[in-house]
């Protein structure tokens, strides 16, 4: 049993990297092999629309384009289960994670038949999402529409798409370095003490299930 995790935040040892290794750490428990990729380490870039994984007798679930994120890609498509994580950045996810989507996303999709399943396999996803706005804000703004994008085209890896977000994360290891007057330090804090050690217990085990499934 094999699962990854793919850091789409340029912070190593931050929120999301957090949650993903708990999410690890769960797929370990129940004697998965892991790894560990962070974006922010590798050259590569978004779909260049080559159009390579839908030419006539080459249609593929494969991307054509080839660079760093080559090898992450193939590893996914023989894993039992893929931990993605981005913070949320201007209402949506990374600019590398958004780059890594379309190149696993974009050859998944049939231009014949947008119902047509390329990929036979099956890959467990679980999304991890990390955000300053509080959780009563992401559940009446941005629930749905993350979880649109991230479940829709995810599916297409033919296993199960959970989505998880942590909300009201921790910034900075000093706020009063920064200029942060929006928000409240004793607030962050409580949040960071109170309910990220829940986020990370609820990482943990999706990370378990996940191999379960
Ligand atoms: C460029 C940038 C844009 C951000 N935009 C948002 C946003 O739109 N909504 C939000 O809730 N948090 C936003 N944040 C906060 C991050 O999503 C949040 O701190 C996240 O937990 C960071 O993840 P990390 O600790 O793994 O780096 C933004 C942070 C940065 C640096």
């Amino acid at each position: 049993m094999k699962a990854i995790a793919i850091n789409g935040s340029p912070r190593k040892g931050w929120n999301t990297e957090k949650l993903l290794k708990e999410a690890l750490r769960g797929a370990e428990s129940v004697g998965a092999e892991t790894k560990l990729v962070q974006l922010y380490d590798l050259k590569y870039t978004g779909c260049k629309s080559c159009f390579g994984c839908k030419r006539k007798g080459m249609e593929s679930f494969h991307c054509s384009l080839k660079d760093e994120l080559t090898p992450v890609l193939e590893e996914i498509f023989e894993a039992d289960a893929v931990f993605l994580g981005s913070p949320i950045y201007f209402g949506d996810l990374t600019g590398q994670m958004v780059s890594f989507l379309e190149r696993l996303e974009f050859p998944l999709c049939s231009y014949d038949d947008y119902s047509k399943q390329l990929f036979d396999g099956k890959v467990n996803v679980a999304f991890f999402h990390t955000m300053n706005a509080p959780k009563e804000y992401y559940k009446n703004a941005m629930e749905k529409p993350l979880e649109m994008r991230s479940s829709e085209l995810l599916k297409r890896l033919g296993g199960s798409v959970e989505v998880y977000a942590s909300c009201d994360t921790y910034q900075f290891n000093d706020y009063s370095k920064y200029h942060s007057g929006m928000f409240d330090e004793a607030h962050k804090r409580k949040v960071r003490e109170n309910q990220f050690p829940k986020d990370m217990e609820a990482a943990y085990e999706i990370g378990r299930k996940l191999m379960s499934k």
